[in-house]
């Protein structure tokens, strides 16, 4: 039976994600729009979503954080670039991000001493090849196959090298371990729902020791600089932007920080997120046809949730049909106003991806649910 009551947000996007319950416009109202950034007022907001990130976060007071050009991609790409070549590198990778950053490593970077540690979708790689006398890049969530970390353990405390991680779809909603942690990037329109546009960079003293140390073998583009002359640019961790932000934006970052703290800071937030996966995990046990992509529950995000049709019959079908299938599935619930945005990622296998972040509310997952079975069974009439 086609299902009656619609999720009140049906936005689901892995990203931007979707605005925080009760988000308008008037949201932004206090924006210093038409002000230098570099101004009194432009330099205080910004040192406010340092601070408040720092807080809400827990992180340790002897790391820095700074806001950088070009979102998450642009943040993790200036450490990749302005440190990697020291020591021998190690990516560990599980999806497309991931899997980006090994290319980079390779093909831009040309790192000579380069070991890619993989997995397919769906699983995590091989953890205990960490090599901790080596750099190491990884996702903490794998935003296109629904594989996150499930802790730090396996990061040495002790490390001589550094880890650089790719936190995007993880901070806000899952705990970081910030001292296995050296650089720790993510963008602002993930598990807050603020808009696209810059990326933030934290950094340990290991990693800041390292920028003041090593000179990049390579040219470094000016949006990629941190350092100089041996010192880091301590400005950019405290507001000075190396380029000019969106103050709209900025204040946008500011309204989801404040919401943040409204709903219990970091511990509110990890809670929100879990309750969407367990609200998924309790439908997809009773389910016939619906199950995880990551089939470990101790991998398994809470953000970005992938599922996969585990009905045989489907799953018998050529990949073009499961394809063509599942994408009707996903434009029916775009058309009906159910949900949008929840298609597979493009490289990722056949499925459905649904955001569970904070700023999701538990109670549209459940409203959600009806209709994923209402659209398989619908598409399931014509096999
Ligand atoms: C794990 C991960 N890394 C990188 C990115 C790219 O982020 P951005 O578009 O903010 O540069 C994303 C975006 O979804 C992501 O999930």
């Amino acid at each position: 039976m086609k299902p009656t009551q619609l999720p009140k947000n049906p936005c689901f996007s892995s990203g931007p994600c979707a605005k925080r319950p009760g988000w308008t416009l008037d949201a932004l109202k206090g924006a210093a729009t038409g002000r230098s950034h570099r101004a009194k007022i432009g330099k205080t907001k910004l040192g406010e979503v340092i601070e408040r990130s720092k807080k809400v976060l827990g992180m340790p007071s002897d790391y820095v954080l700074g806001i950088v050009p070009a979102s998450d991609t642009g943040a993790i790409e200036m450490a990749l670039w302005s440190m990697l070549g020291e020591r021998g590198v190690d990516v560990f990778c599980w999806e497309s991000f991931g899997s980006g950053w090994a290319t980079d490593c390779k093909s831009q970077l040309k790192i000579a001493d380069l070991r890619v540690i993989k997995a397919d979708y769906g699983k995590l790689p091989d953890l205990s090849q960490a090599d901790w006398s080596r750099d190491s890049v990884f996702t903490w969530n794998g935003t296109t196959s629904g594989v996150r970390v499930p802790n730090g353990d396996w990061i040495a405390a002790d490390r001589e090298g550094l880890a650089i991680c790719d936190a995007t779809s993880a901070v806000f909603a899952m705990e970081m371990p910030w001292e296995k942690l050296d650089v720790v990037t993510w963008s602002w329109q993930k598990v807050l729902g603020g808009e696209g546009a810059h990326g933030m960079i934290a950094l340990s003293p290991r990693a800041v020791k390292r920028l003041e140390t090593f000179t990049a073998p390579r040219p470094l583009p000016k949006i990629f600089q941190m350092s100089k002359g041996g010192k880091l640019m301590g400005g950019i961790f405290e507001g000075e932007t190396i380029n000019t932000p969106s103050m709209l934006c900025v204040e946008d970052a500011l309204d989801g920080l404040k919401w943040a703290e409204s709903v219990g800071g970091l511990a509110g937030l990890v809670e929100r997120s879990q309750a969407n996966l367990k609200a998924l995990e309790d439908w997809a046990a009773g389910s016939d046809w619906a199950g995880f992509l990551a089939e470990e529950k101790g991998i398994r995000s809470s953000t970005s949730i992938c599922l996969k049709v585990k009905d045989p019959k489907f799953n018998a079908l050529p990949a073009d049909d499961q394809a063509k299938h599942a994408k009707a599935m996903v434009s029916m619930l775009d058309k009906e106003g159910a949900a949008y945005d929840i298609g597979a990622y493009r490289d990722a296998p056949v499925g459905f991806r649904i955001w569970g972040g904070a700023t999701v509310e538990t109670q549209d997952i459940l409203a959600l649910v009806p209709w994923l079975d209402w659209s398989y069974s619908e598409v399931r009439k014509s096999f």
